[in-house]
Order: C-alpha cells, then structure tokens, then sequence
C-alpha cells in the first residue's frame, strides 16, 4: 500500500514539473493591481461576475470568458462599459455607478495584463501523425 503512494506521489511530481516547465511567462508583467483594479475587483466579487463568466477559464458559463475581453479589438472602452452598466436581456442591469463601472473596467484591464486565456495556434504543436484523407 505504501509503494502505491510513493508510485503516484512520484507520477505526480513528475507531472506537475512536466507542466509547469512548459507553462508560457513570456509577455506576461505581472504587476499589482492599483486602488480602482482593486476597487472593481470588489465590486466583481459583491456582484458575483464570476457566477456567469470566467477568468482563465473558471467561472460560470452563461457568459463569456472575460480574461481578454479589453484587448479584444473588436469591443471599445464604451462598448464595455453600456454593457456593464446596463445589461442586455441576458446579463442582469446591477444599477452600478459610473465610478463602480470605471473599476470594473479597470480590474479587467489588469486581467488581461496577465496573460491570454486561449493558447495562441502558433503555439499548439503536436506531435500525431493524423491520416485525414481515409
Ligand atoms: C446572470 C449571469 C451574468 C452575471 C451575474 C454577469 N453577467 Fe456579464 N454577461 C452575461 C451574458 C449572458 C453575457 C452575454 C450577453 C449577450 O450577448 O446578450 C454577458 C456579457 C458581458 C460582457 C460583454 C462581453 C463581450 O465579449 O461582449 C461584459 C463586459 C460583462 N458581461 C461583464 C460583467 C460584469 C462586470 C459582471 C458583474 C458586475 C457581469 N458581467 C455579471 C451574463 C452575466
């Protein structure tokens, strides 16, 4: 029973290494978050953001992943804010305040500071030799 343990406790090991030694720093400034990323960070966790949508992939499901969000091209700064101050049919009107609203947007800025949720295609490689024309 105790060689059990020792054999997964070395699988173990072994694999968290396996993933950490491949894990992708590059671009990534963490810095800490100013007084409005930390005041939308508590406004995020009183309104449960984090119920609907996902940072890095956790969180709830109704919503998109937020963790890029602000650098997504595609959505402008006021964009973001109508959608956080008004809400749509799906996502709930929190009747914030413009400065709480200015938080939020300023926590999301330092999230996606933090790196990308989605692994950039030139970085997926494999190693399968898949046949894709039977
Ligand atoms: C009850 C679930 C729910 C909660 C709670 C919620 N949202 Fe949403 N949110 C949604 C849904 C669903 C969408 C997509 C809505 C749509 O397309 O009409 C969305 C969209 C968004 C978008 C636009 C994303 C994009 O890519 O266009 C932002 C920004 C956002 N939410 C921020 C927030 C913030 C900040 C909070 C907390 C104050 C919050 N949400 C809480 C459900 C939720």
């Amino acid at each position: 029973m105790f060689r059990m343990w020792i054999i997964l406790f070395l699988l173990f090991a072994s694999y968290t290494i396996a993933v950490y030694r491949n894990c992708d720093e590059k671009d990534v400034t963490v810095t800490n978050p100013d007084v409005h990323a930390l005041a939308g960070w508590k406004v995020w966790q009183r309104n449960n953001c984090q119920s609907c949508h996902q940072i890095y992939g956790l969180g709830g499901y109704m919503g998109p992943d937020l963790t890029n969000v602000i650098s997504d091209s595609g959505k402008s700064k006021q964009y973001l804010q109508t959608f956080i101050k008004y809400g749509t049919g799906k996502m709930p009107d929190f009747h914030l305040s413009d400065s709480e609203v200015n938080n939020l947007i300023a926590f999301l800025h330092w999230i996606d500071k933090s790196g990308r949720s989605k692994v950039p295609i030139e970085r997926v490689t494999s190693t399968w030799n898949y046949n894709f024309s039977k």
